[in-house]
């Protein structure tokens, strides 16, 4: 990894300050990377005051990241802000996504601290190293990855609760485990949001299947062993 410091210019003058805030509690001390970058957000490595190894997600203030907020939060900041509190909004939902999905056990990052458009959470990774989405690293037992993988998504769906961007993207390779990350576009389960549940399905079903596994479980098995398959 490059340890290149960043300098906050490169934010914009609201981000600088949310990061000034964190720095200042403790949450985390100088930004070093990216690790991550998108269209929609950067993600830096960094340290707590009590050395606690953390990742830093800043959500972007631009119209790409407003694009791909979900239409429910964007209507929901309509009358009580701009641009900014939507997206600190949206950011705000997936720290109660990831929240969510890490106290029922999928194996997650630890969330820290949410602030404005900042999530702080525990860094996956080693030495500073941040583990490989599994496009990337495919030494993975892919049976056992399988089982928890679906597993995983039952006892969300369980707890109403849709990744939504379920993708080898979006799953590290954490020392053979699989790390579900990027909680941005997750939903709540409903009669509305199934065809969400229903592609993240999919989309670990072809990935599977593209890898030569041969178990794959039905999506009606899936729907059923969640409960939904007559109440939605
Ligand atoms: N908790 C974390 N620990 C280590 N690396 C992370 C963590 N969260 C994100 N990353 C890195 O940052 C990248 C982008 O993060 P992600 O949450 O998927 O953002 P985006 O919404 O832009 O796709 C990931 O692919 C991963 O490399
Ligand atoms: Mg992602």
């Amino acid at each position: 990894m490059s340890k290149s410091k960043v300098f906050l210019h490169v934010f914009d003058e609201e981000t600088s300050r949310a990061v000034n805030k964190l720095q200042g509690d403790g949450y985390i001390s100088t930004l070093l990377g990216p690790i991550g970058t998108g269209k929609e957000s950067y993600v830096f490595y960094s340290e707590s005051f009590n050395n606690r190894k953390v990742a830093v997600k800043l959500h972007r203030h631009n119209i790409y990241s407003f694009k791909k907020i979900p239409a429910y939060i964007k209507l929901r900041g309509k009358k009580s802000g701009g641009f900014m509190k939507r997206i600190n909004d949206w950011t705000r939902f997936e720290y109660n996504f990831l929240s969510k999905a890490h106290n029922l056990g999928v194996n997650s990052p630890e969330p820290i601290r949410c602030y404005e458009n900042i999530i702080v959470m525990d860094f996956v990774g080693k030495d500073g190293i941040p583990s490989k989405p599994a496009i990337k690293d495919k030494s993975f037992d892919v049976e056992m990855w399988y089982t928890s993988i679906i597993g995983f998504i039952i006892k969300m769906g369980r707890n109403d609760m849709i990744h939504g961007d379920l993708s080898p993207y979006n799953i590290l390779n954490n020392g053979g485990n699989p790390y579900i990350i990027d909680f941005s576009q997750s939903l709540k389960l409903s009669i509305f949001t199934k065809d969400f549940l229903s592609r993240d399905i999919d989309n670990i079903n072809n990935w599977f299947r593209s890898l030569g596994y041969k178990e794959l479980k039905e999506k009606e098995v899936i729907f059923k062993e969640i409960g939904i398959e007559n109440e939605i």
